[in-house]
C-alpha cells in the first residue's frame, strides 16, 4: 500500500505518520510511541499486515493483505474535549467511519451496531477499539475491510464480514480513505465537545439495531433487552423486563 505521509501531515491535524510493512498491532506501536512522544503530539501508525490485531474485549482482528489497519494517538483536548476518558470518543469514531466509507458504498448504506462496528449488507465492513493511556490521551484504532476480495477472507470470517471491494467491485486508495477518516473524525470530535447530543442523535440515526433483541455482557452480568435505539449521551437504550436500561459500556452478544 502507498500513500503520501507528508500530504497527510499538511492537510490534516495530524503531526506524524509512521508506516509499516508489518507489525503485531498499531494499536501497540502507538502505545509504546506515546512514551516519546510530547503530550501535545499526535500521530498516525498504519500496518499493511498485522500478526496480532486486537479488537475489542478479547476478540482478535483480522488484516490480510489490502485490509486497512491504523492507530491514531492524540491528546483530546486538542478538541476541546476533557482529558479523562471520554466514552463518546469511540461514538465519534463510529459515526466519522460511517461518513468516511458512506461515499465509496453507494448502494450499500452502512450504518452502526453499537458501540462503533460499522456494518453494510448485514455484515461488518470496520471496527474500532479505543485505549486510553493513564495520562489521559486516546489511542483510536481503526480496522477497514478495504480491498480484500472474500475468497481471501479466512473461512470462519467469510459469511459475517463485508470488503469495499466485495461491495463494490472497485479497489479503494487507502491515501483518500485515511484522510476522509481524519476529516471525519475532527468533524465529530468538535460536534462531541460543542453540541454532544447532537452526536448522540446523529448515532441514534444511523444505528441498525431499533427495535433488536440484543444481550449486553458487563463483566458476570448479562442484560438482555429489546434495543429502543441510541440516547442523546450515547447509551445504548434496552427495554427488559425491568423497564428500560442505558448502558454506557459493555459488550453485545
Ligand atoms: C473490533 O471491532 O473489535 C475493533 C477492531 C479494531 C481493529 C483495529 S485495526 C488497527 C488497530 N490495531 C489493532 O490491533 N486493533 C485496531
Amino acid at each position: 500500500m502507498t500513500f503520501d505521509a507528508s500530504h497527510l501531515i499538511s492537510a490534516t491535524w495530524i503531526d506524524a505518520v509512521e508506516h509499516h510493512g508489518e507489525l503485531d498491532s498499531t494499536q501497540n506501536r502507538a502505545r509504546a510511541a506515546a512514551a516519546e512522544l510530547p503530550r501535545e503530539g499526535s500521530l498516525l501508525v498504519v500496518a499493511d499486515r498485522q500478526s496480532a490485531g486486537r479488537g475489542r474485549g478479547a476478540n482478535r482482528w483480522w488484516t490480510g493483505e489490502g485490509s486497512l489497519a491504523f492507530s491514531l494517538l492524540f491528546d483530546p483536548t486538542r478538541f476541546e474535549l476533557p482529558r479523562r476518558a471520554v466514552p463518546q470518543v469511540s461514538l465519534a469514531a463510529g459515526v466519522a467511519l460511517v461518513d468516511t466509507v458512506a461515499p465509496v458504498v453507494g448502494d450499500h448504506p452502512p450504518g452502526l451496531h453499537w458501540p462503533n462496528d460499522v456494518y453494510a449488507a448485514d455484515r461488518k465492513l470496520a471496527g474500532v477499539l479505543v485505549d486510553v493511556l493513564p495520562d489521559g490521551r486516546h489511542i483510536v484504532g481503526v480496522g477497514i475491510n478495504t480491498n480484500s476480495a472474500l475468497a481471501d477472507v479466512p473461512d470462519e470470517l467469510r459469511e459475517s464480514i463485508a470488503t469495499l471491494h466485495w461491495l463494490t467491485g472497485r479497489l479503494v486508495d487507502h491515501g483518500e480513505l485515511l484522510l476522509a477518516f481524519l476529516e471525519q473524525f475532527a468533524v465529530a470530535l468538535r460536534m462531541l465537545a460543542q453540541a454532544p447530543l447532537q452526536l448522540g442523535a446523529r448515532f441514534n440515526e444511523l444505528c441498525l439495531q431499533h427495535g433488536q433483541v440484543l444481550t449486553v455482557r458487563n463483566g458476570a452480568e448479562r442484560t438482555t433487552g429489546r434495543c429502543a435505539g441510541i440516547a442523546p449521551d450515547g447509551a445504548l437504550l434496552l427495554d427488559t423486563d425491568r423497564g428500560r436500561r442505558a448502558f454506557y459500556s459493555g459488550t453485545l452478544r
